[in-house]
């Protein structure tokens, strides 16, 4: 979960990179309406994304975890004509608002939007790789499921991106912290630790307000 005041340092990036349209800023708004601003990523970190997707050419994007959209929304504007986004969400109320947003933002020729279980649809979507980037922000309790998936459908040299992988803070203590369950915080650190094998991945966590792990597959 995001804060919502953004401190000045990451103000001044957004103001000067990662502005929104009015298309943006009305999932923006729609998210705060229904008390889940936050839960989203911010501006500067789909300004990350954009930038990932444009330095490797990908065309082809899988994103775990939609939301109302609005990471989809950079992801597919960062794009080229004939680059695809599919993105997996399981409730229906986001999958409905995912629609929606990506009409009004003028993508949707360009996104699929697969409804249920990500476990599921990952299955379905192994036919139209391999795929450029994954990127993976769902629950936190599959990350190491999710990883090995993209690790046998992502090509030589594509992105795995996956956000909130500091798990707040909670995954750098020794001990299941309060903030998160024994579940999250094991399969997080099996996550971590397995995405930092150089034989495997070139990887880091970008210090985001959540932590951002960007990894380029062998
Ligand atoms: C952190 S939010 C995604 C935020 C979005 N990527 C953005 O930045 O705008 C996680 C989303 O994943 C969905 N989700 C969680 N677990 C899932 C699963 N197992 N299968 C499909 N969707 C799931 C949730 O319903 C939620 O909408």
């Amino acid at each position: 979960m995001r804060p919502e005041e953004l401190s000045p340092r990451d103000y001044y990036i957004e103001n000067l990179y990662a502005r929104e349209d009015e298309g943006l800023h009305a999932i923006k708004q729609r998210l705060v309406d229904a008390g889940r601003w936050g839960v989203n990523i911010g501006a500067n970190e789909g300004r990350m994304l954009q930038m990932f997707i444009k330095m490797i050419q990908a065309k082809k994007v899988v994103e775990i975890g939609t939301l109302f959209g609005y990471s989809g929304v950079w992801i597919a504007r960062a794009l080229p004509r004939d680059g695809h986004l599919f993105t997996i969400e399981r409730d229906h109320v986001c999958v409905r608002m995912a629609r929606n947003a990506f009409e009004e933002c003028g993508v949707d020729d360009r996104v699929t939007l697969l409804e249920g279980e990500a476990t599921d649809k990952l299955l379905e979507l192994e036919k139209e790789g391999p795929f450029d980037v994954v990127f993976i922000d769902a629950n936190k309790s599959s990350y190491f499921d999710y990883l090995m998936w993209a690790e046998r459908n992502l090509r030589s040299g594509g992105l795995i991106i996956a956000d909130n992988t500091l798990l707040g803070g909670g995954v750098t203590a020794n001990e299941k912290p309060e903030s998160c369950s024994t579940r999250q915080w094991t399969e997080m650190r099996k996550f971590n630790e397995a995405i930092s094998d150089p034989r495997r991945f070139d990887s880091t966590i970008l210090p985001t307000s959540e932590g951002l792990t960007v990894a380029i597959k062998s």
